[in-house]
C-alpha cells in the first residue's frame, strides 16, 4: 500500500479544513461509530469533550507523519498497547475507518472532494496497518 505525494497533500489540506470544525467532526465521528457498533461505546470512558480532543490529536499525528511511516510506527506503539488492553479487535479498525470517512464527508460537505476521499481511504489503510497489532505487515 502506497500513498502518493499528491494524496498526502489532499489529506493535509482536508485535515486543515477539518481542524476548523473540530468539535463538529469529532461529534459526527463518535455518533456514527456508536451507531455502527454500539458495543464500542463502553470502551470510551472519558467525557466526550476530552474524547473529541483525543480524536483530533490522533488525526493530527497521522497527518503529520504520513510521509514518514517508520517514525509514525514508533509513535503508535504506546497507543497500540492501550488498544490491546482495552479490548480493541481487528474488525474494529474497519468500523473506525468507516466512521472517520463518514464524519469527514458530513463535516466538510462539498469541500470534501472524491479525490480527498480516495486519499483518506489510502491513508487510513496505511495507518491501520501500523496501528493494528493484529494486522500482518509486509
Ligand atoms: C488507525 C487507527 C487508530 C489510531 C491511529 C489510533 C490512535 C489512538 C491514540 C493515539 C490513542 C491515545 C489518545 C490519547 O490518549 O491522547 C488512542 C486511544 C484510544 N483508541 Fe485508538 N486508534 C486507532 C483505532 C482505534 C480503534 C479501531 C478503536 C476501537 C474502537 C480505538 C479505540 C480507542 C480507545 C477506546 C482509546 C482510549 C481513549 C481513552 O484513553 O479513553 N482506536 N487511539
Amino acid at each position: 500500500m502506497t500513498i502518493t505525494q499528491i494524496q498526502i497533500r489532499l489529506v493535509r489540506r482536508s485535515f486543515g479544513r477539518a481542524a476548523t470544525k473540530k468539535r463538529l467532526i469529532a461529534a459526527l465521528f463518535y455518533d456514527r461509530l456508536f451507531e455502527l457498533d454500539p458495543a464500542l461505546r463502553p470502551m470510551f470512558k472519558g467525557d466526550m469533550e476530552e474524547q473529541g480532543r483525543k480524536f483530533m490529536r490522533m488525526l493530527a499525528l497521522i497527518v503529520s507523519h504520513l510521509d514518514n511511516p517508520d517514525q509514525l510506527k514508533t509513535k503508535l506503539q504506546s497507543s497500540n498497547q492501550r488498544h490491546t488492553t482495552i479490548g480493541v479487535r481487528p474488525e474494529h479498525y474497519e468500523t473506525v475507518g468507516a466512521a472517520l470517512l463518514w464524519a469527514l464527508e458530513m463535516g466538510l460537505g462539498k469541500e470534501f472532494t472524491p479525490a480527498m476521499r480516495e486519499a483518506w481511504l489510502t491513508a487510513y489503510e496505511i495507518i491501520a496497518q501500523l496501528a493494528n497489532p493484529y494486522a500482518s505487515t509486509g
